[in-house]
């Protein structure tokens, strides 16, 4: 190599050591892809306070890095999710994407950030998928697989001795799916659900649902629905007779965030899910104080999940000194870290996925009240999941 060509390396090098520098105390560019109209709207609200709620406590950084946000309301319509995350990397040049709330519009997300590089934290989309067949180095989860509360409802129903149980929901991945959880384990038990019933997603037409679980007579029924759908679906069951009858359980969705829109005709039910509203341990205390101070709201599972993806985000910033171009350190420090989340901490899956405690609640004046731990670090299967 002559002396010029190596002179010219070394002044390459000078002028690309400022530049590296300055990228990683540029802003931080946060694509927000959340539901913000339909069934689902207060739920994307509620992960978006959370996560602001956490990057407020750092002084608006993470890793020096201020952060800025991009939002994109995707209607929890699959058919325009590609288009609504492609403008999020390619018109926005977001550095980051975090969404979202509906398994369909998720998985999507997941197939563009999985082809493009881009780092993706879902703060609740519990598609089995993300962190099974279409796991990958740069996609992360916050929240929960629709298997896990399913799972552990499967196997209270079992234990209270239930031997038929009829399941309802909406036919997508995330009711599919919570239904097969439940499944595995409630027939592992010795149960049998005898009738999967299903509406398409977001409808709560449910009389004619509510008419054959009447006539079918089962022990129980096992159910998810979330936000606006659950509200409706637990009052109509109790207006056609049925809580008085056949005992009710879901996955937690169906009573979180909605117990004011619910009242009484909530009241006793069951459910299982990776938080409740009494934990009582001095970081959710702290948690649930912050959040109430800042948005006059009390929080529920969404905002810790919300706020717990902004955690992550910060693990995996701090690890790279804001450099996310460092893929294998960002994903080095989330695959080690114990996530100090207001649930109670939590470690991450081979797939990325909280392994976690699914608590049993029950509602009781307006509240999820902890019942006690239905399982135990729980961690998805993550089935199909090659990394
Ligand atoms: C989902 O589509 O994965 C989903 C939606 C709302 C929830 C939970 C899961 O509350």
């Amino acid at each position: 190599m002559s002396k010029f060509t190596l002179g010219w390396i070394a002044a390459a090098a000078l002028l690309a050591a400022p530049l590296a520098q300055a990228q990683s105390t540029a802003k931080l560019k946060v694509g927000l892809m959340l539901p913000y109209t339909g069934t689902f709207a207060a739920l994307g609200t509620a992960i978006e306070n959370g996560f602001r709620l956490y990057v407020t406590e750092q002084g608006g950084k993470l890793a020096g890095r201020e952060v800025e946000f991009v939002k994109v309301d995707d209607e929890s319509d699959p058919a325009k999710a590609t288009d609504n995350v492609n403008k999020l990397i390619k018109r926005d040049n977001v550095d980051v994407l975090v969404g979202t709330v509906h398994s369909g519009v998720a998985m999507a997300m997941a197939k563009v950030a999985k082809d493009s590089g881009t780092p993706l934290i879902v703060p609740n989309a519990g598609a089995d998928a993300v962190t099974g067949p279409m796991c990958a180095p740069n996609i992360f989860r916050s929240s929960f697989s629709n298997w896990q509360p399913g799972y552990a409802m499967g196997e209270v129903v079992a234990k209270k001795g239930h031997k038929n149980v009829v399941t309802i929901t909406w036919k997508y991945a995330a009711g599919d799916e919570s239904v097969r959880g439940f499944k595995e384990a409630f027939e592992k038990g010795g149960g049998k659900v005898v009738k999967e019933l299903s509406l398409p997603f977001p409808n709560v037409e449910f009389q004619a649902l509510l008419t054959e679980i009447a006539a079918a007579k089962p022990d129980a029924v096992y159910t998810f629905f979330a936000g606006g759908g659950a509200v409706k679906f637990v009052k109509d069951y109790a207006a056609a007779g049925l809580k008085k009858t056949i005992p009710l359980y879901g996955a937690g969705f169906l009573t979180d965030g909605t117990l004011e829109a619910q009242g009484a005709d909530a009241d006793g039910l069951l459910t299982t899910l990776h938080y409740a509203d009494s934990l009582g341990t001095p970081r959710d205390n702290a948690f649930r104080l912050a959040y109430a101070k800042s948005f006059k709201l009390q929080p529920d599972v969404y905002a810790v999940q919300g706020y717990d993806a902004a955690q992550m985000l910060g693990i995996g910033l701090a690890a790279t000194k804001g450099d996310l171009s460092k893929k294998a350190e960002f994903a080095a420090a989330l695959e080690k870290a114990r996530i100090d989340s207001p649930r109670g901490a939590f470690t991450l899956s081979k797939g990325h996925n909280p392994v976690q405690d699914i608590y049993l609640r029950q509602v009781s004046g307006k509240e999820n009240k902890l019942i006690g731990v239905a399982s135990k670090a729980l961690a998805d299967p993550g089935r199909g999941c090659r990394m």
